[in-house]
């Protein structure tokens, strides 16, 4: 809990460093299906087939078809009262919270967060296979021309597939090693890297809470853990860390 000394002396709301991982369990409330529940996105197809770079060269319309499915989906929905109290603490402690979401959608932002770290890509960006431009992106990519930049290469979902290296990591570990307080939110902890940032803050002396509907795999590694939906849980700890 904010109040207690996490490294020897106090911390107040004033002064804490906070990173906040956030995953599917987060959207679900607004309606995006989660992955690996029971109603989970990869239903119905084989994550190597849509998730994974030689699946992408294989099959490339079933995967585009795949994110474009995804992206229309998003458009119709609207953040809930979790995202909006991640904005919410943005506003008060600035750039002493690293927000970082694993996932793709553009919900943070749309409920008025403005710095949000995607490690897994974004379903609004496309990326050019070839020279690596990214390209803001909005309708379907199925059918989509060839890279305006070089012309050549084809463009892809700018979203972090199975076997590839998540984005930014660099900026995220020196977060985690700095943070006095790391919340995870919504997420299964399956996942690596990010199933393992817990362990990593910790390490770094950081106090560490877990919001999710259920235990995740990596449960045990927190200071303490909520169980409950996310639009619930997520408000009553901003408004307990913003007026202890
Ligand atoms: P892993 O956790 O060791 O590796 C995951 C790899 O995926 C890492 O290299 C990571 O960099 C990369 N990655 C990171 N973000 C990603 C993203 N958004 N999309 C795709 N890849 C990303 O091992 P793993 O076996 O690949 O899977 C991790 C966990 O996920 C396991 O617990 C597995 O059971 C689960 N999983 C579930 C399903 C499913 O629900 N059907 C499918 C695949 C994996
Ligand atoms: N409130 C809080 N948590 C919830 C809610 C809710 N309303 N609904 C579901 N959850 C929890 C689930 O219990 C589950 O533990 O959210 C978690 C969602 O887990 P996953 O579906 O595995 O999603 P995530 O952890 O984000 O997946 C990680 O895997 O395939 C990749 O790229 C994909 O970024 C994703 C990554």
């Amino acid at each position: 809990r904010l109040g207690e000394p996490v490294s020897g002396r106090p911390v107040t709301v004033a002064d804490v460093k906070v990173v906040v991982l956030t995953g599917a369990g987060i959207s679900a409330e607004s309606g995006v299906p989660t992955f690996r529940d029971a109603d989970g996105l990869w239903e119905g197809h084989r994550v190597e087939d849509v998730a994974t770079p030689e699946g992408f060269h294989a099959d490339p319309e079933l995967v585009h078809q795949f994110y474009d499915e995804r992206r229309a989906a998003v458009a119709e929905v609207e953040p809930n009262p979790a995202h909006v109290a991640l904005a919410e603490l943005e506003q008060l402690l600035g750039d002493d919270l690293t927000l970082v979401t694993q996932n793709i959608d553009d919900l943070h932002e749309r409920a008025g967060s403005k710095r949000v770290v995607h490690m897994h890509g974004e379903l609004l960006s496309a990326l050019c296979a070839r020279c690596g431009r990214r390209i803001p992106w909005e309708g379907p990519m199925v059918g989509a021309p060839p890279c305006g930049s070089c012309g050549k290469g084809d463009l892809r979902p700018d979203v972090v597939w199975f076997g590839e290296i998540p984005y930014h990591m660099d900026a995220i570990i020196d977060a985690l090693v700095e943070c006095e307080l790391f919340v995870s939110i919504g997420t299964s902890g399956a996942v690596y890297p990010a199933a393992g940032f817990v362990q990593q803050a910790r390490a770094f002396g950081a106090r560490t809470l877990e919001l999710n509907l259920v235990p995740s795999e990596g449960s045990r590694f927190f200071h303490e853990a909520r169980h409950g939906r996310a639009g619930d849980l997520v408000p009553a700890w901003v408004a307990a860390l913003c007026h202890p």
